[in-house]
């Protein structure tokens, strides 16, 4: 894994959309699985600049979203699905045939997860994963605890995960469950992109940096991987010790 400093969130966000334009670049029928919240946000909407810029074509790859909140449905603002479609897919003009996302409506978990499962085995694995980190430490709606062997699933989601869950929705909502791609198939995607941003997220970098890498934080578990990379600004890598101090 490699740990990458940034001045501030605006050139962290550049070097993420540069990371994502490079991947498909690289590899224009990649899948990409990408995480929604607040840390992603400017580095999705840096992408499609970027990717017009460079002239670099997504019509090739396929993309899936990271998590979803069970229950919500994709027209709810605080939804992954609206999320994605707002700041990333609309603006890249990826068509509908290139995307799957989580059904949280579905009567079947089941067969929800066993969708995204065969997606991902079908392509070989994940080439490239955006990921945001949980105060909790949680890997998409991994929670602390996940084994390492899991697959697509859902989660019941801790006390944290959901009273913070809370700031993506206009109203109030009563969300317990979450789905999302496993542990395993995150930590086997070829490249492992996890940023955050912000003095609340430096206690996180410094755990995930400083303490034991373990299922009990499962952010932490970027350490064990080699496509890993571990963007932040200074702020959020203000608790680490030195070179960054
Ligand atoms: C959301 C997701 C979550 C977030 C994490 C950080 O799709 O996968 O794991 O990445 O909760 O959220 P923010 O970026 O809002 O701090």
């Amino acid at each position: 894994m490699e740990l990458k400093v940034f001045p501030d969130y605006n050139e962290l966000s550049a070097a993420a959309a540069e990371m994502i334009v490079g991947c498909v670049r690289s590899k224009p029928d990649a899948l990409l699985c990408f995480a929604t919240g607040d840390t992603p946000k400017l580095a999705y909407q840096l992408t499609s600049v970027l990717a017009q810029k460079n002239n670099v074509d997504f019509s090739s790859c396929f993309i899936i979203g990271l998590d979803e909140w069970m229950g919500i449905p994709p027209e709810n603002t605080g939804s992954c699905h609206y999320f994605l479609h707002h700041y990333l897919l609309s603006p890249l003009k990826i068509n509908q045939r290139q995307v799957y996302l989580f059904n949280a409506m579905t009567a079947n978990e089941e067969d929800e997860c066993d969708k995204m499962d065969s997606i991902i085995a079908g392509n070989g694995g994940i080439d490239f994963v955006l990921a945001g980190i949980g105060l909790n430490g949680h890997l998409g709606f991994n929670e602390p605890g996940t084994a390492t062997n899991t697959m697509a699933h859902v989660a019941i989601l801790e006390e944290i995960t959901k009273t913070i869950g809370q700031k993506y929705f206009e109203e109030n909502v009563n969300v317990s469950n979450g789905i999302t791609v496993g542990l395993k198939q995150v930590m086997q995607a070829k490249t492992l992109l996890m940023m955050a941003n912000g003095r609340k997220k430096a206690p996180v970098i410094k755990r995930i940096m400083e303490g034991e890498a373990s299922i009990h934080f499962p952010a932490s578990l970027i350490r064990q991987h080699i496509g890993g990379v571990l963007m932040v600004d200074n702020e959020a890598a203000s608790q680490l010790e030195t070179p960054f101090k």
